[in-house]
C-alpha cells in the first residue's frame, strides 16, 4: 500500500474507532450500509482466506476482482505478522463472490449493489457475496474488510459479531471528489493514494481539475505546446500517466472527470499559444474572437476522449471576468461586428464549446455560473455543477436539468475551517420535494481545490471530512437516518 493510502487510512480508522476496543455490539461501518444485522459471535479469519467465484457468469479476465481481494487482505493485515494459533473452529475459510452480469466496463450508472452474509456455521465456513455488477462486489469487499481486524492477543485476524447480514446500494450513482492539479502539482503516485482511499469511502467520481490560470500541466498531442504552461519541466503528466490514472482508478470503481476550465481560468493556456490570450498584457478569459480558440478546444477534447471514457466532461465556466474582452480593441471590434454584449459573447463561447464536447460524445458538466446566466440555453443534457450557495439545486432540477451539489459553504475541503459536522449533514436533495425531480440530482461532490494544499498534506486535508459527506450526505439518508441525526446524542450514537 502507498503510504501516503496507509496514513490516510490510519486517520480514517482512527475517525471510525475501527479496532480491539470497539464494542462488541457496535457497528464500526462506514459509510453505513443500507440495512445491517448482526449477531454476537466472534469468527477468526484464516490467515490464507481464499477468494472463490462459485456461481458467477463474470470471469474476472481483468483481474479487478481478484486484485481487489489481495488489496483487502492486505488492508486487514496492516503488514501485521499473523502468528496466532490456529483456534481450529468458527475459521472463515473462504469468501465466495456471485456476479451475476459479465460486464467489466466501468460506466455511469453501473449497479453498485451487493449483499454480503458472514454465517457462523457450516463446513467449510465462508462468506458470501452477491452482486450484480463486479464493481458492487467491490464495495462489498470493502465492507467486509471493514468487519475484520487484526487482533493483538489472539495475534490473528478477528470478525466480531457475527452472523452478519448485510444489504447495500448507494444513494446516489455520482459521489465525487474534485482534486486540483493546477494549483499545486500532484504526482501520480499522490493521485494514486486519493484513489486508494476514495475506494474506502465508496465514493465512485474522481474529479480531475488539471488545468487552470497558473499551470497547464498535461500533455496534449493535437497542441503539444499547451503543457509549457506547466510549472516546470517535470511538473507535468503524459497522456500515458494519464490513461495509467483511469485504469487505475476504474480497477477500484471510480471514473475519473475531467476538467477544462473555459473560458476563464486558462491562462496558462497561452504560455504555449499566446494567440489564445486576448492580448500579451490582458491574459483571460480565452480570446473568445477567434477561431483557433476553439480548434485547441477541439484538438484538447480530440485527445481526452480517447483517454477519459466517462460519459461526461467538465467545461467549468465558472468566474468570467470579461473585461479584457472589452479592454482589447480586435476583440470589441469583433463583438460590434457580430452585435454582442460581453454576455452574448460569454454565453455563446459556453455553448459553442458544449457543441465540440458533445461531438466528441460527452455529456456536458458545467460549473452554476452558466446555468444562472442563461440557462434556458443550455443544451438539455447538461448537467449543473452548484458550488455557491445552497438554493440553485432546485431551481436547476425544476428547469429540468440534471446536478451535482458541491455547496461551499459545507463540501469545500479547502475551507479549512469547514467541520465534519457540515460535512456530514450537508443534504443534496435540500428544498427539493418532487420524486422526479429528486432524480435529477445525480449526487454530490466535495471539492479539494489546491490553493492551500500539496503531496504532502492533500490527504490529511481530505480525509476524515470527505468521509463524513460519504456517510451520510451521499451514501445514507434514509427515515431511520434522519431520526438518529435528530437525537440529541447522535455525535456519540455510534453510527456517525
Ligand atoms: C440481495 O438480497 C435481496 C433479498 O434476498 C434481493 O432482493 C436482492 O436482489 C439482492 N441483491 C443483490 C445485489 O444481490
Ligand atoms: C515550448 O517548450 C519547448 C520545449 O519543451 C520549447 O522548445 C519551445 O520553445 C517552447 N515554446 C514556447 C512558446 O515557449
Ligand atoms: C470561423 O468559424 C466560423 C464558424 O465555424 C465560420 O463561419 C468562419 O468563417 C470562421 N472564420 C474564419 C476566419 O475562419
Ligand atoms: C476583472 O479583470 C480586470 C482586468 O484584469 C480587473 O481590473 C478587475 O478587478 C477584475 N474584476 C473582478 C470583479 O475581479
Ligand atoms: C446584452 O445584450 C442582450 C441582448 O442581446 C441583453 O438582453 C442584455 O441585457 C445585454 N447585457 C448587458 C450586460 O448589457
Ligand atoms: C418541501 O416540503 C417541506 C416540508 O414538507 C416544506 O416546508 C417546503 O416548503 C417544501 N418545498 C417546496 C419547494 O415545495
Amino acid at each position: 500500500m502507498a503510504p501516503a493510502a496507509a496514513l490516510a487510512l490510519s486517520l480514517l480508522l482512527a475517525f471510525l474507532a475501527i479496532g480491539p476496543c470497539a464494542a462488541a455490539d457496535s457497528i464500526d461501518l462506514w459509510p453505513m450500509p443500507q440495512s445491517v444485522s448482526h449477531g454476537t459471535q466472534k469468527l477468526y479469519v484464516k490467515k490464507d482466506i481464499t477468494m472463490s467465484m462459485v456461481g458467477s457468469t463474470y470471469s474476472d479476465e481483468k483481474s479487478i476482482l481478484k486484485d481487489a481481494f489481495q488489496r483487502m487482505l492486505d488492508l486487514i493485515t496492516l503488514n501485521h505478522v499473523i502468528d496466532g494459533i490456529d483456534p481450529g473452529s468458527s475459521v472463515l475459510t473462504c469468501v465466495n463472490v456471485v456476479v451475476r452480469t459479465p460486464e467489466d466496463e466501468l460506466s455511469f450508472g453501473a449497479d453498485e449493489s451487493y449483499n454480503l452474509t458472514v454465517p457462523t456455521t457450516g463446513d467449510p465456513l465462508y462468506a458470501q457475496i452477491q452482486a450484480q455488477t463486479v464493481f458492487g462486489a467491490l464495495q462489498a469487499l470493502q465492507t467486509f474488510g471493514q468487519l475484520c481486524y487484526f487482533d493483538f492477543t489472539s495475534r490473528l485476524i478477528e470478525l466480531n459479531s457475527a452472523p452478519w447480514i448485510i444489504t447495500d446500494r448507494p444513494r446516489f450513482p455520482y459521489r465525487g471528489l474534485l482534486i486540483d492539479t493546477a494549483r499545486h502539482y500532484l504526482p501520480v503516485k499522490t493521485i494514486k493514494g486519493v484513489i486508494d482511499a476514495m475506494a474506502y469511502s465508496k465514493l465512485n467520481v474522481l474529479h480531475w481539475h488539471i488545468v487552470d490560470e497558473q499551470s497547464f500541466p498535461i500533455e496534449i498531442p493535437s497542441y503539444p505546446k499547451l503543457w509549457n504552461g506547466s510549472y516546470s519541466y517535470s511538473e507535468r503528466y503524459t497522456m500515458s500517466d494519464a490513461i495509467d490514472i483511469v485504469r487505475y482508478a476504474e480497477k477500484r470503481g471510480v471514473n475519473v472527470l475531467a476538467e477544462i476550465d473555459v473560458p476563464g481560468h486558462a491562462r496558462s493556456w497561452g504560455i504555449g499559444y499566446p494567440a489564445l490570450w486576448p492580448s500579451e498584457s490582458c491574459r483571460e478569459p480565452l480570446d473568445v474572437s477567434k477561431n483557433f480558440t476553439f480548434e485547441v478546444i477541439d484538438g484538447i477534447l480530440s485527445d481526452f476522449s480517447k483517454i477519459f471514457k466517462f460519459k461526461f466532461v467538465h467545461l467549468g465556466g465558472d468566474e468570467v471576468n470579461t473585461s479584457c474582452w472589452t479592454r482589447t480593441p480586435h476583440i470589441e471590434g469583433w463583438l460590434n461586428n457580430n452585435h454582442m454584449n460581453v454576455s452574448d459573447a460569454y454565453r455563446d463561447f459556453v455553448l459553442r464549446s458544449q457543441k465540440i464536447a458533445i461531438s466528441h460524445g460527452y455529456d456536458v458538466i458545467n460549473w452554476e455560473e452558466t446555468f444562472n446566466s442563461f440557462g434556458d440555453k443550455l443544451d438539455p443534457k447538461t448537467v449543473v455543477h452548484n458550488w455557491l450557495g445552497e438554493d440553485v439545486a432546485p431551481k436547476v432540477v425544476a428547469a429540468g436539468h440534471r446536478c451535482i451539489v458541491s455547496n461551499q459553504d459545507k463540501w469545500y475541503l479547502d475551507h479549512l475551517d469547514a467541520s465534519w459536522e457540515g460535512f456530514y449533514m450537508n443534504e443534496p436533495l435540500k428544498g427539493i420535494n418532487d420524486t422526479k425531480q429528486q432524480q435529477l440530482v445525480i449526487g454530490g461532490e466535495v471539492c479539494m481545490w489546491g490553493e492551500e494544499i500539496d503531496a504532502s498534506d492533500i490527504q490529511q486535508t481530505i480525509w476524515p471530512r470527505a468521509a463524513a459527506a460519504a456517510g451520510c450526505g451521499l451514501r445514507l439518508r434514509s427515515s431511520q437516518m434522519t431520526q438518529d441525526l435528530s437525537r440529541q446524542d447522535w455525535r456519540a450514537s455510534g453510527v456517525c
